[in-house]
């Protein structure tokens, strides 16, 4: 008892020394060592913020006059790393997988770099990351599953790399997450259940396929973007996909899509604004409902399968200002309303089956397909004429 209280007070005192001295935990300074040592030296220029990164003295301490000058970003109490933001300085290596120790992370963003090999699982450890930005870089292998228990996620960015592999099915435990982009990898198969709180998605040029499952989009209220553009997917888009409830723009453009399905919105009310749906598989009519959807500003329906007329509803609908309808099979005369006065609607009705589509209109360039591929389009019948 009686050697207790110095004991506690020399503690303290010691305590108090410790953290004078050095400031940013000891777990903190060896992930941050592992991390540069994980990065090939000859490519760590001397100006980089990496190459600043000099361990002889302590990576939170103030001011910086010539070590860690860039890059890292500390806690008020000059203790933890919150931040790693890397310039893009071409750094070619590997994320370390201690970069787990880093535990009081809130961004993580290794953009416009070389960085190559697997996405860590053990990023999972990083409970507190809002931002994590991968972009541009040669990750490959899968997306890991254990990426998906980062309840704070709010922004992640793949996009860009090799990455491999299926979706995690655990994708929708991405609770906090708002944008996600997978964009410019080679993911494969279909789309998992998504995040309810999304508000851009965008898988743009992968390898996924199958169907568009509503499963997947159920609860998403908040989605904006979708961009799934040069993919794999196939069969029907059904009436439900542009009903979500804050849908503005959509991109499912150089998919085998072989049917759309287009309700009129509920209570006339939408914010969708551009569809493109161009290079797909599509059959049947032009879809007239699209026009009950007030803000539609830009249509793409180019290069698919499409027969019949244009709708004369599309040549009154006053907030169209671009519409490509090229590429398709379409005949019968377009409606004059598109070439009365001053044209307000650019884009193409080109490559189709039309007749009498004003030559000195830009819309009706490129000409129209030869008379013989119409004819045999058309089951021989003779119609339509050119
Ligand atoms: C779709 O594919 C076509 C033909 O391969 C290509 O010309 C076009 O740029 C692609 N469009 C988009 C939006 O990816
Ligand atoms: C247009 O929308 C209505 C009402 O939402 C629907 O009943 C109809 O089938 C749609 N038309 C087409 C051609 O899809």
């Amino acid at each position: 008892m009686q050697k207790a209280v110095p004991f506690t007070f020399c503690f303290l005192l010691l305590q108090l020394l410790v953290n004078i001295q050095a400031l940013t935990s000891p777990q903190d300074i060896s992930a941050l060592k592992a991390f540069k040592a994980a990065i090939k030296p000859n490519s760590i220029p001397p100006w980089s913020c990496l190459g600043s990164w000099d361990f002889s003295s302590d990576p939170c301490a103030l001011p910086r006059r010539s070590h860690f000058l860039c890059a890292v970003t500390c806690s008020p109490d000059s203790s933890r790393i919150i931040q790693i933001t890397l310039d893009a300085a071409s750094y070619s290596g590997q994320l370390t997988p201690l970069i787990s120790q880093l535990t009081q992370l809130t961004t993580l963003d290794l953009s416009d770099n070389n960085f190559f090999g697997p996405v860590p699982s053990s990023i999972s450890s990083l409970s507190n990351l809002q931002t994590l930005s991968l972009r541009s870089n040669w990750f490959s292998g899968p997306v890991p599953a254990s990426l998906t228990w980062l309840k704070s996620l709010e922004f992640l960015d793949l996009s860009h790399n090799s990455l491999t592999g299926t979706l995690p099915n655990t994708m929708n435990a991405l609770s906090s997450l708002s944008r996600l982009d997978l964009s410019y990898n080679k993911l494969t198969g279909s789309i998992p259940k998504l995040p309810s709180n999304l508000l851009e998605l965008a898988m743009k040029s992968n390898s996924l396929s199958g169907y568009i499952p509503k499963p997947s989009f159920d609860g998403l209220t908040r989605l904006e973007v979708i961009e799934l553009g040069e993919n794999s997917f196939t069969g029907t888009l059904e009436s439900w996909f542009f009903l979500l409830p804050s849908i503005q723009q959509v991109d499912l453009a150089n998919n085998s899509l072989t049917r759309v399905e287009i309700s009129k919105p509920i209570n006339g009310n939408s914010d969708l604004v551009a569809v493109d749906l161009g290079f797909n598989k599509i059959e049947g009519n032009v879809p007239v409902n699209f026009t009950d959807y007030p803000q539609l500003s830009s249509l793409s329906l180019r290069y698919n399968r499409l027969r019949g007329a244009i709708p004369l509803e599309y040549s009154k609908k006053k907030s169209l200002r671009r519409l490509f309808l090229d590429g398709n099979f379409l005949i019968g005369k377009p409606p004059a309303g598109f070439f009365a006065g001053s044209e307000v609607v650019s884009g193409s009705f080109g490559d189709n089956c039309l007749k009498g589509c004003p030559g000195k209109s830009q819309l009706c360039t490129p000409s129209q397909k030869p008379y013989a591929i119409c004819k045999q389009a058309y089951g021989g019948k003779g119609k339509p004429r050119s």
